[in-house]
């Protein structure tokens, strides 16, 4: 079985799912791989990472296509070659059109840096802080078509501390999010097997 995953910055996500399915021996447990890495950004971090781990990259430019609908169209194509049983977003910036959604319903994992159903959306942190939230995480989701609101598969809890900026605070979130969300990923692959 072959996973995709998404991502548009460093990568770090993925780099957390690539090394626990190594360490924790549940690639070759559950019999399936990270098969490609696709980013649509051609300066994302996380494609070094991901070649220096063997696995197959890929740059699909988001600018170069003339609608959102036209670029999805795309994706799913350079996708579909890898036929994955799951596509699993990290860090991936892009807003995705309801046609990708349903075309991988089922099979389609974000995780997001918040406590959802609070703070969906962008700038989580800082709007965690304004709130005066006295804690903050982050949540593995499957995706549906509504922004960050899909069913909830995985959640971390960390305090937000007196002097906190946004940075501080998503440093914190993001050691979580690195143990949640492969732990999530071998979870969700166990069951579909079943
Ligand atoms: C993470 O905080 C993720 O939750 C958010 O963007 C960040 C991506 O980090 N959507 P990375 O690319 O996995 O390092």
């Amino acid at each position: 079985k072959n996973i995709v995953i998404l991502i548009s910055g460093s990568g770090s996500n993925m780099g957390a799912i690539l090394h626990a399915a190594e360490q924790e021996r549940w690639a070759e447990r559950l019999n399936v791989r990270v098969a490609a890495v696709i980013s649509n950004k051609a300066d994302a971090q996380g494609l070094a990472l991901a070649q220096s781990q063997g696995v197959a990259t890929a740059v699909l430019d988001h600018k170069a296509f003339a609608s959102r609908e036209a670029f999805d169209a795309a994706l799913m194509v350079q996708i579909d070659q890898f036929s994955p049983s799951l596509v699993v977003l990290a860090g991936f910036m892009r807003i995705l059109t309801p046609g990708f959604v349903a075309h991988y319903a089922g099979r389609l994992l974000n995780i997001h840096p918040s406590l959802l159903p609070a703070f969906p959306g962008l700038n989580t942190h800082q709007r965690a802080i304004d709130a005066g939230c006295k804690f903050a995480g982050a949540t593995v989701h499957q995706v549906t078509a509504d922004l960050d609101h899909g069913p909830i598969l995985a959640q971390a809890v960390v305090p937000v501390l007196a002097g906190d900026t946004a940075a501080m605070l998503a440093a914190r979130v993001l050691t979580q999010e690195h143990l949640i969300y492969p732990r999530a990923v071998a979870q969700f692959l166990r069951t579909q097997n079943t």
